[in-house]
């Protein structure tokens, strides 16, 4: 094969870019802040690390085999990377989705061919959670169930990816690392291997501050089903974002700094800014997990920033 042709798309997950992030430059002048552009995947999100290392691991271990099909709960983005896969692949594949995630992911999914089970709209994630193992249950031999919410490989993932990616994009010279909690997958790899790099890097980890929220993709976990793979241990603290201000985030750097990213960009982008109003300087790195456009159809950017 010619050296620049790629052998196919699912090679080209992961090392996504470190983008410099200049928006409390003023303000902070001596704190670096950076994200990892998760939108760079072939999926448009960080779920293709996880998604694509849950299904690689099952074909490992003989447990996803042709004639079975990849079902998992998601709430959207890691249904459009199993999706991806799968079509590139080979497999079928079906998501259960609470009814009342985005118009576009659900477009996504099906543009991959891809079949949606929806679940109660108001029961959210943990919802479509229980359906899932419902289905399962009831066809145990139809189906791979890789359940991103308790399988080591979607850390494993951020742990050998997200986390090595970061320590080579800023020379080793990270103080800080702050993202969202879904799964907890990103959170929990990336800080695992940044904490065995060097124990005084300090890790904040970010879910809504309300189990009523507006955060597609993060988990409230004290009201959630706590996913196996959570380890709080890895977490020097905890933060609750609330929506608006998230919202407000997002849309200012995008228009700062032509950066349109999704509303959970925004919650780590307001935990960054109360990061900086304690410590003044380091090298701060974050993850934005999505971009802008998966969300047009739910208002995000029909308002101007305040
Ligand atoms: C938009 C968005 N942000 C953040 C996350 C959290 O990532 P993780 O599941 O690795 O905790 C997700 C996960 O689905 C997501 O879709």
């Amino acid at each position: 094969m010619a050296a620049l042709v790629n052998p196919g798309i699912t090679k080209l997950v992961g090392n996504t870019p470190l983008l410099r992030v200049r928006l409390f430059e003023r303000e902070f002048p001596r704190l670096e802040v950076y994200a990892k552009a998760e939108w760079f995947n072939p999926g448009g999100s960080v779920k293709d690390r996880a998604a694509l290392a849950m299904i690689e691991d099952g074909e490992r271990r003989g447990a996803l085999t042709k004639d079975r099909t990849i079902i998992d709960s998601t709430s959207g983005n890691t249904g459009i990377a199993y999706a991806l896969m799968g079509a590139a692949k080979g497999y079928r594949v079906k998501l259960v989705m609470p009814g009342n995630v985005s118009a576009e992911r659900k477009a996504l999914v099906m543009a991959y061919g891809a079949e949606i089970v929806y679940s109660d709209a108001g029961e959210g994630s943990d919802g479509a959670i229980r359906m899932v193992r419902d289905l399962v249950a009831g066809d145990p031999d139809a189906y791979f169930y890789p359940d991103q919410y308790s399988n080591p490989a979607n850390p494993r993932a951020h742990y050998e990816g997200t986390a090595v990616e970061i320590l080579e994009q800023t020379d080793k010279r990270i103080t800080h690392f702050v993202a969202g909690l879904g799964t907890t997958g990103t959170f929990v790899g990336t800080s695992r291997r940044l904490k065995e790099h060097d124990a005084s890097i300090k890790t904040i980890a970010i879910e809504p501050d309300d189990s009523f929220h507006g955060l597609e993709g993060l988990k409230h976990l004290p009201t959630a089903i706590v996913p196996r793979i959570w380890d709080p241990s890895l977490a020097d603290e905890v933060w609750g974002c609330p929506t608006e201000p998230a919202y407000a985030l997002a849309r200012t750097v995008a228009r700062a700094e032509g950066l349109l990213v999704g509303h959970s960009s925004g919650a780590v982008l307001w935990a960054v800014r109360k990061l900086a109003t304690a410590i003044h300087e380091g090298v701060v790195v974050t993850v934005f997990p999505d971009s802008g456009d998966r969300y047009i159809s739910t208002g995000l950017y029909g308002a101007r920033p305040r």
